[in-house]
């Protein structure tokens, strides 16, 4: 059986030594998994390695680890493959690098805190149905369709990979979090949950809510029940703000559609549109001087030198006017059609609901029969022939 070498990120709190890393030499199938590994490691090696784990088999979302830098689930990854990906640029040496979740607090070796980061804010949420009035003599009745919309959310296992993942969390412990918000959307998305507004609300208003999320799609890659957080964390915004008109105190909403509204004219991103859209929307190229615009940009002027100290804004010629250089071409008016056709084209795609727009065949596409078309009928799809 091949050889695996696994290098493991260890922290025993009672040596008083801090965390180090520590490799193993492992003998097994490909097939199996990273987490079989190091229960090898823990059964023939060294008892005191601590790993958690139930179901082995991707269901219970105990064993939520780092593998090559990757949050994912330890018994879902196959060591053939993570010893591949540990070995793409280089000759098949590298050990398979395994750590503990990040975002939380490490308890030992990896096993982490999930009550402190991940449970409480689950519980931030209010993880239960709030239905009007009297409970009904039997059980809720909603019609089936209904409920396909939230299937997704629904299909989370609590593993904390996407809390582990996200870069907003890692820069704001306090924010809400992916896996947090996509159970909010579970219940904001039910027939039979009556406070949607009043959820969304507090959602939108807490300045560690749905608008603090960077859309950076990391807790898409790591899900690995393909829940898709961002997509429901864009779900609450999308309601919150179209369905319900739930204007945020920190500017969220307007920040949001500014970044829309100003690549739909430019192409690109102009910022120095975009604190003037954001705080004084509504009118392109003039500052509308209300009072919560001009205080909304004197409070932004820090954030502005922030991000020229560290590079993120990399030039303050880009906040003056006028200075934002067009897309070549006629590359503006095809920006322009994605638009026009994503606002005629709206559609919601979920793991469990996948829709294709029917184009119009082209003229010389008209003839040609489609693959199933071309398939011969059985004889008895034939009218029984
Ligand atoms: S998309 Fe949002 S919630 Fe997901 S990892 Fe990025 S910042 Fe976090
Ligand atoms: S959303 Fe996905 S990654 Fe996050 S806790 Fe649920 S199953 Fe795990
Ligand atoms: S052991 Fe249950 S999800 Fe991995």
């Amino acid at each position: 059986m091949p050889d695996y070498t696994l290098k493991v990120r260890r922290y025993q709190p009672e040596s008083g030594e801090g965390a180090y890393w520590q490799e193993f030499k492992v003998d097994l199938d490909p097939d199996l998994s990273v987490l079989d590994g190091l229960l090898q490691v823990r059964d023939r090696e060294d008892g005191s390695l601590v790993v958690r784990c139930s179901c082995r088999a991707a269901i219970c979302g105990s064993c939520g680890m780092k593998i090559n830098g990757r949050s994912t689930l330890g018994c879902k990854t196959q060591i053939a493959e993570a010893h591949e990906q540990a070995n793409r640029r280089n000759g098949g040496t590298e050990p398979i690098v395994v750590e503990p979740m990040a975002n939380m607090p490490v308890i030992k070796d990896l096993v982490t805190d999930m009550e402190s980061t991940h449970w409480t804010k689950i519980r931030r949420v209010t993880p239960w149905l709030l239905p009007e009035g009297d409970p009904p003599e039997r059980e809720y009745v909603v019609p089936p369709e209904s409920m396909i919309d939230i299937t997704q959310s629904m299909a989370c296992i609590q593993c904390g990979a996407c809390v582990s993942s996200c870069l907003s969390l890692e820069v704001d412990p306090e924010f809400i979090g992916p896996a947090a918000l996509a159970k909010a959307y579970r219940f904001v998305g039910d027939p039979r949950d009556a406070e949607a507004r009043g959820r969304l609300y507090d959602l939108a208003q807490d300045p560690h809510g749905i608008y603090d999320c960077t859309h950076c799609f990391s807790c898409v890659d790591a899900c690995p029940k393909d829940v898709a957080p961002m997509d429901q964390i864009m779900r609450l915004r999308r309601i919150a703000g179209d369905d319900h008109d739930i204007d945020d105190v920190n500017n969220g909403r307007r920040h949001e559609s500014a970044f829309t509204k100003i690549i739909e004219k430019k192409g690109t991103l102009d910022e120095s549109l975009l604190l003037q859209e954001s705080y004084a929307q509504g009118v392109k190229g003039k500052l509308i001087p209300t009072p919560g615009a001009i205080k909304g940009l004197v409070g932004s002027l820090p954030t502005a030198v922030r991000g020229l100290r560290t590079g993120k804004m990399r030039s303050l010629a880009k906040l003056i006017p006028g200075v934002h250089e067009k897309l070549p071409g006629d590359a503006q008016e095809h920006v322009q059609r994605i638009y026009t056709h994503a606002e005629e084209h709206r559609e919601e795609l979920n793991l469990y609901i996948s829709g294709e727009e029917e184009l119009e065949p082209e003229p010389d596409e008209a003839e040609t029969p489609t693959p199933e078309a071309a398939i011969e009928p059985e004889p008895d799809e034939e009218g029984g022939r």
